[in-house]
């Protein structure tokens, strides 16, 4: 299935180590939105969007690409996001959103990220060493039940 996955990682490249075991898994194409601000995404029957959390929310960049984003109708999406402090789903106004324009949410992932924001930073960071071996397992394992899910649409 053509797959996609379009990401924002820019604090630690936390999010682009997920995103790299989910596209592996899934043979997608990935998108690194501060690299490309419009990439084509015609003809991918299934499209991940990832990012870090910052201030509780998806990347402003982000944001602002999936605010103009039109989908086809039922497009097929799937979510992921890495955060310091894992303490609510921070994929929900998101998936909200694109479920608004049409688009058929299949999951979400979330897992914590080093972080070394504000005064984090003064005590050497919080989820050290996170992504680690165990959150990517269990981001390839995600990709698999997404992609089984969406060929048997
Ligand atoms: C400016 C800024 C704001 C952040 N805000 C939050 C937040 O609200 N909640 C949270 O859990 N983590 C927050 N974080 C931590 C990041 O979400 C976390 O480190 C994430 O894994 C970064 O992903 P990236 O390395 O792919 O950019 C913030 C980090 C920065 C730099």
């Amino acid at each position: 299935m053509k797959t996609a996955i379009v990401y924002v990682s820019i604090h630690h490249g936390n999010t682009k180590k997920v995103v790299q075991a989910m596209g592996e898994e899934m043979g997608a194409d990935l998108f690194d939105l501060m690299a490309e601000k419009s990439p084509d995404l015609s003809g991918y029957a299934l499209i991940g969007f990832a990012s870090g959390v910052f201030f509780n929310s998806f990347h402003e960049t982000m944001k602002g690409y999936l605010e103009k984003l039109s989908l086809p109708p039922g497009q097929k999406f799937f979510l992921a996001a890495t955060c310091g402090a894992a303490y609510m789903n921070y994929t929900k106004k998101t998936r909200k959103l694109l479920e608004a324009r049409g688009g058929r949410c299949l999951g979400s992932f979330q897992c914590r990220g080093f972080d070394t924001f504000g005064p984090f930073g003064k005590i050497g960071g919080i989820a050290k060493g996170r992504p680690n071996g165990k959150d990517l397992d269990k981001a390839r394992a995600f990709a698999r039940n997404i992609l089984t899910q969406a060929e048997g649409i």
